[in-house]
């Protein structure tokens, strides 16, 4: 388990350096993260490296026994190398070049970048490869991060890269329908990018085969990048971070290929959420490394400056750990009086004097101590699996079907439920093989194709359990809508046909109304189910629809299909979820109140339980079993309180 803290040696005088890594063991830190923005350091001219400040800090990092993770610096790119090649620069949707003098305005196509890129990262490999202390390797930060370039270099590698897809422009008419307003093209140098033009929007099948072009640039570079490095260095971890449900510019499915180890950054509450962890985790399906978890009021990217209140900090990193992170580093050690994020706050206060969340820190890191023999080698399985992929949310954005209708939110509403009931959720690719799971959740998959959809069906056909979302499986892989009654593929699955689907005006609503007697309201989109087979769970109680069916279910081969055909309010997930998870066979970590978050990571050596109290008011946990705390060694049988932000790590 690692346990440390981002740390940028560049921003403070040498002298400080030792004062700092002894503070840092004391919190019983043994790794630190360094390097990634310090391009600038370590080629101050165009081929004169300078790794000799670096040196000293490795040989004090060695000297308190604690490792190194190394940026490897790609996009801020320093001042000189700019100035040799003012094309690096990005080229906007609105044509104006992106301006030296923040972060991620560089364009990962540009080949200047790119030689240069790559010589560093050989650079920093050859001489770090045997240093003792060096573990691992970050690539650059928040990979994909930036505004989409327009580029020459750009498009012509989107044309090469849609060269390589489709056989003639003429297939990428038809693909993308161009005779639509008239857009077709002869030949491949008639591509256009799509920058900024009048009030009309772009073709639909351009603008994602471009986010699919963009994303495939990171993915690109990520994977040259991590071969550079293992050209001459092995066996040293290559990682990256990657960030929230709000930043989903790269395929991230894709982007991790190349890596040993997956990380990302983690700044709850407001920008990121738990489910943030089930989506990394689900990119490699592994355990991952939490490398920016949050520590202190971050100061420019949010609004609000919210500082975590007292045990909000040690309870966000055993949220990582329960849900499968094996390394939390803290962003940042010491605020920095100057640069953008001036205001950004660390574990120490700007004259390097402790404060609360030092002590915060301190005290898990000991508990660190006490848990790590237990969780090594531990994993997360769940029975449930969300599918979710990056290229629905492209298609999502760049067509609002109603303002109302966000990814995020409906995604949150559904993930939210499961975590209020204490059940895991994996977060998974359409295309994973989904046949260990119990349930399988589908939420607002606007995008799909035939693999996704017979993967799927087979699902069913084998046993397994759906619970699928209207808006789901309406686009093809092109963009288009498909031209069939939706479900499309998925109608014999379901045994329903949707004879009708449109929105409501933003805040209308309509009520469903089970034959059980359960009334709940529902919002912003009705889909009126011809069912073919399916059963009937739900009808709608208002308007010209009133009783037309909402909600339905459906056997085919061994399995069962749910389908939602609306917008429920929250009540409705909390009564009506209830039985597909008994039918499913899905159980809760333990039997225990809803606002509490429990998870378990398994080993061979037992499971790991992780109770956790996310409320500033104190809650009671009824226990049947005898427990393990494993803080502080008692055993625990009967029940708990459990105070604000307080949390309990047991054996099982
Ligand atoms: C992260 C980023 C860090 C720092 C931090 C501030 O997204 O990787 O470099 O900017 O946000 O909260």
């Amino acid at each position: 388990m690692y346990f440390g803290v981002d740390y940028y040696p560049e921003h403070w005088e040498e002298g400080r350096w030792e004062d700092d890594l002894r503070t840092m063991k004391e919190m019983h830190f043994n790794i630190v993260r360094v390097g990634e923005f310090a391009w600038s350091r370590f080629e101050p001219e165009e081929g004169k490296y300078d790794f000799a400040w670096l040196d000293r800090f490795l040989s004090l990092c060695a000297s308190h026994e604690i490792e190194v993770m190394l940026g490897v610096p790609a996009r801020n790119v320093p001042a000189w190398l700019v100035a040799k090649d003012p094309t690096i620069a990005i080229q906007a949707a609105e044509g104006h070049r992106e301006s030296f003098g923040s972060r991620y305005t560089t364009c990962l196509n540009n080949p200047t970048l790119r030689r240069y890129a790559l010589l560093l990262a050989e650079k920093l490999a050859a001489t770090y490869t045997r240093h003792p202390v060096v573990s691992s390797w970050q690539l650059d930060n928040e990979y994909g991060d930036a505004s989409p370039c327009h580029c020459d270099n750009c498009r012509a590698r989107f044309i090469e890269w849609l060269e390589k897809r489709y056989a003639s422009p003429d297939a990428v008419n038809k693909a993308w329908g161009l005779v639509f307003w008239g857009l077709e093209i002869q030949a491949w140098d008639q591509v256009w990018l799509p920058k900024k033009i009048n009030r009309f929007p772009h073709n639909p099948g351009l603008l994602l085969d471009f986010r699919r072009f963009t994303s495939w640039t990171t993915e690109e570079f990520v994977a040259a990048q991590a071969a550079a490095l293992r050209r001459i260095s092995s066996g040293k971890p290559v990682t990256t971070n990657m960030q929230s449900m709000t930043r989903y510019h790269t395929d991230h499915y894709r982007m991790v290929e190349p890596l040993d180890v997956v990380s990302m950054n983690f700044y709850p509450p407001e920008s990121y959420t738990t489910a943030d962890l089930d989506i990394v985790r689900g990119t490699k399906g592994r355990n991952f490394w939490v490398v920016e978890q949050k520590a202190g009021p971050p100061g420019f990217a949010h609004p609000g400056f919210l500082t975590p209140k007292p045990g909000e900090t040690r309870l966000f990193t055993y949220a990582s750990i329960a849900h499968g992170a094996d390394a939390i580093l803290y962003f940042r050690f010491r605020p920095c009086s100057y640069g953008q994020e001036q205001y950004h706050m660390g574990i120490m206060n700007y004259d390097g004097s402790r404060n609360r969340l030092f002590e915060e820190i301190k005290r898990t890191g000991e508990e660190m101590h006490k848990i790590s023999k237990a969780i090594a080698g531990t994993t997360v399985r769940n029975q449930v699996a969300f599918l979710h992929s990056y290229e629905n949310r492209w298609a999502l954005d760049q067509y609002h079907i109603h303002p109302e209708l966000r990814y995020r939110d409906f995604f949150l509403a559904y993930y939210r439920e499961f975590e209020r009931r204490h059940i895991g959720v994996d977060v998974v690719n359409p295309r994973a093989d989904l046949s260990a799971y119990r349930l399988v959740v589908v939420p607002l998959l606007c995008l799909m194709d035939d693999a996704v959809t017979r993967g799927i069906a087979a699902y069913v056909q084998n046993g397994g359990h759906l619970l699928y979302t209207a808006r789901s499986g309406v686009k093809d892989r092109n963009n288009n809508v498909v031209p069939s009654i939706i479900p499309s593929r998925l109608g014999a699955v379901l045994g329903i046909g949707i004879e009708e689907a449109f929105a409501l005006k933003p805040g209308q609503t309509n009520r469903i109304v089970t034959p059980a007697g359960g009334e709940y309201q529902v919002s912003t989109w009705i889909d009126l189910i011809r069912p073919e087979g399916a059963e009937v769970l739900a009808r709608y109680a208002d308007d010209w629809y009133r009783g037309r069916p909402a909600v339905t279910r459906n056997e085919y081969g061994a399995g069962m299909a749910n389908y939602i055909g609306t917008i429920p309010e929250g009540r409705y997930l909390e009564v009506e979820l209830s039985p597909i998870l008994s039918r499913a066979g899905v159980s809760p970590v333990l039997e225990c109140p809803g606002p509490l978050w429990v998870l378990r990571r398994t080993g061979p050596g037992g499971d790991v339980i992780f109770v956790l109290n996310p409320t500033d008011t104190a809650l009671t946990v009824p226990l049947e079993n005898k427990f393990l705390d494993l803080l502080d060694g008692s055993e625990i049988s009967g029940g708990l309180v459990l105070g604000p932000y307080d949390l309990r790590v047991f054996m099982a």
